[in-house]
């Protein structure tokens, strides 16, 4: 497995240069998103794979973020962005979301946003979000997952090499499943778009 999270650290660390290029079409529709979840962010915010720091500037400025990713050359973008929005309240620390270095019941709001396609063990990185968590605090996701329906879903599955060998993100994976899995009870889901991309408030 060591093997398999490298590989996949890698293939972010190739692709951080070009990342945000790539995404442009996608961050149209994807800002409002990131903006609507992002206000119900609220005091210590632990942010789970970073990547360049698109969520950054829509924080709420009195929340303090401490913002993780385990591709250094991600983690390099999301600094250049934290510079170029003087954003004092944004620590960034290179760290895999498996092996979280912080104490259980650390943080009020958890985000990822587009993360849990990619994380190699998700259900072991969804656990350690459920650790850091405080009981009465939230997990704020946008994630894109696997369609539900009869064509589409097998469909993504038969497709799912593809994106996973370029980008290391699958785009089959079951994040609800997967946070049940994980141990939240409490979890809200709304269709952004089809039954694919998903905003998902989850409780410990
Ligand atoms: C598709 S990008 C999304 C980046 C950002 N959250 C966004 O919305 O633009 C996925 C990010 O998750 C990070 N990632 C994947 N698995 C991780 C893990 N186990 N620990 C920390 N970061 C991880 C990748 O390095 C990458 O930066």
């Amino acid at each position: 497995m060591t093997k398999q999270i490298n590989k996949i650290q890698q293939r972010y660390d190739r692709i951080a240069p070009v990342y945000d290029l790539l995404e442009n079409p996608m961050e149209r529709m994807a800002s409002s998103w990131r903006e609507e979840l992002l206000s119900f962010a609220k005091g210590a915010v632990l942010e789970v794979g970073v990547g360049t720091g698109k969520n950054l500037p829509y924080y709420p400025k009195d929340v303090s973020v401490t913002a993780i990713d385990f591709s250094r050359a991600m983690i390099a973008r999301a600094a250049d962005r934290k510079a170029q929005h003087g954003l004092s309240n944004v620590t960034l620390l290179e760290m895999d979301a498996q092996h979280l270095d912080f104490d259980d019941n650390t943080f009020d709001t958890v985000v990822s946003t587009c993360v849990f396609c990619s994380v190699p063990l998700p259900v072991a990185g969804l656990k350690e979000i459920h650790r850091v968590c405080k009981p009465d605090g939230k997990v704020l996701m946008l994630e894109h997952v696997r369609s539900e329906g009869p064509i589409l879903g097998p469909l993504m599955d038969v497709l799912n090499p593809l994106p996973l060998h370029l980008y290391g993100a699958n785009i089959n994976r079951r994040t609800v499943d997967n946070l049940r899995r994980a141990g939240f009870r409490d979890i809200e889901v709304t269709n952004l778009w089809k039954d694919i991309i998903k905003r998902i408030t989850a409780y410990p």
